[in-house]
């Protein structure tokens, strides 16, 4: 049971303030009858709202897919600089989103930001190995010695990297696959190449590739059959 309040501006673009004065002017309804409080507790699994004589959809959660354009970064709210919430703030600004994972600021491609946590945890989690997919280019040419390295497992100053694949795509161009995600990584396994990273670009996590119509700064909710392949989830048809 949660307060109707909550409810309706998690689920709305209205706020709580808005929706105490709907609730005063009697323009909230559950199952019909008029709610007088709006700490007035409902189950959204079996009852109807309906705000200004409109149906209330509930989402229990929500699960978007962004194509994420560079000068953003990867945070849910920041003082000085953009975010990829604001890019979705217009449609889901009263959700409780996060983007799961991070993409550097400079970045672009695909990204899933949702409010479920336990979703994000599945996909995040080390023990998942969840693939991610980057098109990459550098500065000088991409050479049989930096695949053989990064197939082995990049040593950073730091740590090791595990065993990932580079693919030359072109002279100064590659695919490269991680199952991890450290600060900085593509650019730092590079770095130890004495290469410079100067375009990087998301392109697929599990087996969910970030989809060919989806435009920079653009962003849609993902599909159930979407879903599961980004978790990697067997028993969907991959294309
Ligand atoms: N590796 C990087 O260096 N940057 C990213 O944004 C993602 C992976």
């Amino acid at each position: 049971m949660e307060r109707i309040d909550k409810i309706i501006s998690n689920q709305s673009n209205y706020s709580r303030s808005d929706v105490k004065k709907l609730v005063k002017s009697k323009k909230v309804k559950v199952n019909g009858e008029i709610v007088k409080n709006s700490d007035f507790k409902i189950d959204i699994n079996k009852d109807i709202i309906t705000v200004n004589e409109i149906d209330l959809i509930v989402k229990q959660k929500v699960y978007l897919v962004l194509n994420k354009p560079k000068g953003y970064i990867s945070a849910t709210e920041d003082r000085k600089m953009a975010t990829v919430l604001d890019i979705v703030s217009k449609d889901y600004g009263n959700r409780n989103l996060f983007p799961v994972g991070r993409l550097d600021k400079d970045t672009t491609g695909l990204m899933i930001l949702t409010d479920d946590g336990d979703f994000a945890h599945s996909i995040l989690s080390p023990k998942k190995d969840s693939k991610k997919i980057y098109d990459v280019t550098i500065d000088i040419p991409v050479t049989e010695e930096m695949a053989q390295g990064f197939k082995n497992g990049v040593q950073l100053i730091d740590s090791r990297c595990k065993p990932s694949i580079l693919k030359i795509t072109g002279e100064y161009t590659a695919e490269v696959t991680l199952t991890e995600g450290k600060y900085h990584q593509i650019k730092r396994m590079f770095g130890c190449y004495k290469a410079k990273v100067l375009e990087l670009k998301r392109i697929q996590i599990g087996d969910f590739k970030l989809p060919s119509n989806l435009g920079e700064g653009e962003y849609r909710e993902l599909t159930t059959d979407e879903l599961k392949k980004v978790q990697g989830i067997k028993g969907v048809i991959n294309e």
